[in-house]
């Protein structure tokens, strides 16, 4: 495998981490033992910060947290508080919610056709545990909470490009949850001065991203797939458009909209991709020419296809123009770049045999 360039990990640009060297700040991640959570939780910590994360593991397990421990000092892990709960149920007295600056809100399922199977489990979790975060975060006065959105409220429609202020057809109960949240948001802060943004993000990939199960993203997916010399499968002719953004670009996103001072972005929800549309069939052979060079993979090199499946987007290309100009935001880890550290996570995850067990030690509020 090529050395990467620069290391992803904890990258933020100069801006956030020098704010982060002069403040120390309190955050709540809520679904913190998540894929983009523990992202958050990594990099907040590894910058000094002080986390409180929530989460009822509902779609996760201890291993994001256990590998994010791992990976830092006792100093900077002594600085983390977990709360296991549903955040339907999290109230603003809970002593460790004192003083809370930043609210970020990755709680949530996230499954396109899971929520057509399970639509009231998932308005459950998607719109009442956002309507008590809305609740919390005005309680506690904090200062942004910033919440999670995504690029399937834009549904069907006509346009190549997807901006913010056009969206088409729904196509799941999912998507239904998210635009649901998208308007108690911009109701909170018009009716409660609610100091909120929210991102629409676009196909999120990165290392600890689930490999598994019917509802897997791509990218791990198919990583998995050909370390277990299996071929990969593409749902469709492939021809599908899709904007895949490393996860450090929204760890990144988020700790900027935090520290930003600009009231532009409040009551504001923005894309967030990286801006370099790919089709399926040109991934495959991204992730195969990469995955290439450290494995044989010649009997693999063919995709193979399946039926479309039902609430897929045909095209998801964002117009990223918004938050460019409204929080200077630009990429900082590129699709290949990406996938290079993706790759390496996957395959030094198939080399640790047996896999290391980190025994996870928290603060249980
Ligand atoms: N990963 C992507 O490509 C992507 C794209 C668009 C939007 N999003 C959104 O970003 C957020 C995070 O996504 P992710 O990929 O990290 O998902 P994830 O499933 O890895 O993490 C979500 C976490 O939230 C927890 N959770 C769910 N419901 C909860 C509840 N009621 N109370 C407490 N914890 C709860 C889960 O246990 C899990 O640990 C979600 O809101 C998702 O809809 C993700």
């Amino acid at each position: 495998m090529t050395k990467l360039k620069y290391e992803p990990k904890n990258l933020l640009d100069s801006f956030c981490a020098q704010k982060l060297v002069e403040h120390q700040f309190t955050w709540c991640i809520t679904g913190v033992a998540g894929f983009i959570g523990s992202h958050l939780l990594e990099t907040l910590l590894s910058h000094g910060q002080k986390v409180i994360g929530v989460d009822n593991f509902i779609a996760s397990d201890l291993s994001n947290l256990n590998e994010v421990q791992s990976s830092l000092t006792k100093e900077q892990w002594e600085r983390f508080t977990f709360i296991e709960s549903d955040v339907c149920h999290l109230k603003a007295n809970h002593p460790s919610l004192k003083k809370v600056d930043f609210i970020l809100h990755h709680a949530a399922l996230g499954s396109v056709p899971g929520s057509i199977d399970e639509p009231e489990l998932y308005h459950k979790n998607n719109v009442e545990g956002f309507l008590n975060v809305l609740e919390l975060a005005k309680k506690l006065c904090v200062r942004k909470l910033i919440y999670a959105s995504s690029s399937a409220v834009y549904g069907e429609n006509n346009l190549t490009m997807q901006k913010e202020g056009y969206t088409g057809t729904l196509l799941s109960p999912y998507a239904a949850t998210k635009i649901t949240n998208e308007a108690y948001a911009q109701t909170w802060h018009s009716c409660y001065n609610l100091p909120i943004v929210g991102f629409r993000y676009f196909n999120i990939f990165g290392s600890r991203q689930d490999p598994t199960g019917s509802y897997a993203a791509v990218i791990p997916k198919w990583i998995q797939c050909l370390i277990n010399k299996e071929q990969i499968e593409i749902y469709g002719n492939g021809l599908q458009v899709r904007d895949f953004c490393h996860v450090q670009n929204v760890v990144f996103a988020n700790v900027k909209a935090c520290l930003t001072n600009n009231p532009r972005l409040e009551g504001q929800v923005f894309n967030l991709s990286a801006g370099e549309p790919i089709n399926l069939n040109s991934l495959a052979q991204l992730v195969i020419k990469k995955l290439s060079h450290s494995l044989e993979l010649s009997d693999l090199s063919e995709a193979i296809y399946g039926d479309a499946r039902p609430g897929d987007i045909c095209n998801s290309q964002a117009d990223t123009s918004k938050i460019t100009q409204e929080l200077g935001y630009a990429p900082l880890i590129n699709l290949e770049v990406g996938l290079e550290e993706v790759i390496n996570w996957f395959l030094m995850q198939t080399n640790r045999s047996p896999k290391s067990k980190v025994k996870f030690e928290y603060t249980l509020q």
